[in-house]
């Protein structure tokens, strides 16, 4: 899979756009915008805090035993910016420039300190510890997997294998990837998890999420890793 580290990084920096956005809204003394954009962005947020601290912390603590290091320290830094988006929310309600100005500069510099600490220590330290652990990258995937579907847009190319039989799915995927350009995505549907496809993937340059529907179908949007 992707790891954890690239898909949580990659929110954060999702966050911080919509971060941005409501920021410039403010700015612009647009409270309506301003009052969406801030929203979006909690709702990103504490999206990003529940998978941490549901999934990954307490896997992360099982498997090393360190519960009173990192984790307890981001925890509690979650805590405050939680506190603070909220008071950024009654600011845009209340169209109080000042005070949203003051609880953005402070919910700004938390986060940027507590992004860089989890992208250069936790997340890494997490890449290494949860690597072989199933469950967590099942859920961290299906995370990034909603992730990239919301960002990306619908995809370029789609191939619904749910009436196929091997090999033609991974064919038909490998002819889709050659039509994909840079920012294009591949929506490969599809009833089984195919793992020697993940495999080629990952030595060819590609990343890829997984999403599973309700009715256990796999949707795993491929897309061109533009760092490889
Ligand atoms: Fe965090
Ligand atoms: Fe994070």
């Amino acid at each position: 899979m992707t790891a954890l580290s690239e898909t949580m990084q990659h929110d954060h920096a999702r966050c911080d756009a919509l971060f941005v956005n409501a920021e410039a809204a403010a700015e612009g003394g647009d409270w309506v915008a301003c009052e969406r954009g801030v929203a979006k962005f909690r709702q990103a947020l504490l999206a990003h805090f529940a998978i941490e601290e549901d999934v990954i912390f307490p896997s992360f603590e099982a498997h090393t035993g360190m519960t009173e290091g990192p984790t307890r320290v981001m925890r509690g830094e979650h805590a405050q910016m939680r506190a603070l988006a909220d008071v950024l929310m009654q600011a845009a309600e209340g169209k109080d420039a000042e005070a949203f100005a003051d609880a953005a500069e402070t919910l700004l510099i938390l986060m940027q300190q507590h992004n860089m600490k989890e992208e250069n220590i936790l997340y890494p330290m997490c890449d290494q510890a949860l690597r072989d652990d199933a469950q967590v990258c099942a859920s961290v995937a299906e995370f990034g997997g909603g992730l990239a579907m919301s960002d990306r847009g619908p995809p370029t190319v789609v191939v619904d294998a749910c009436a196929m039989m091997p090999p033609e799915p991974m064919e038909r995927t490998l002819e889709g990837l050659d039509q994909l350009g840079p920012g294009d995505t591949l929506l490969l549907i599809i009833p089984r998890q195919p793992a020697p496809l993940f495999d080629v993937l990952l030595n060819n340059g590609y990343s890829y999420s997984v999403a599973t529907r309700d009715d256990g179908i796999h949707e795993i949007t491929i897309w061109q890793d533009s760092s490889a």
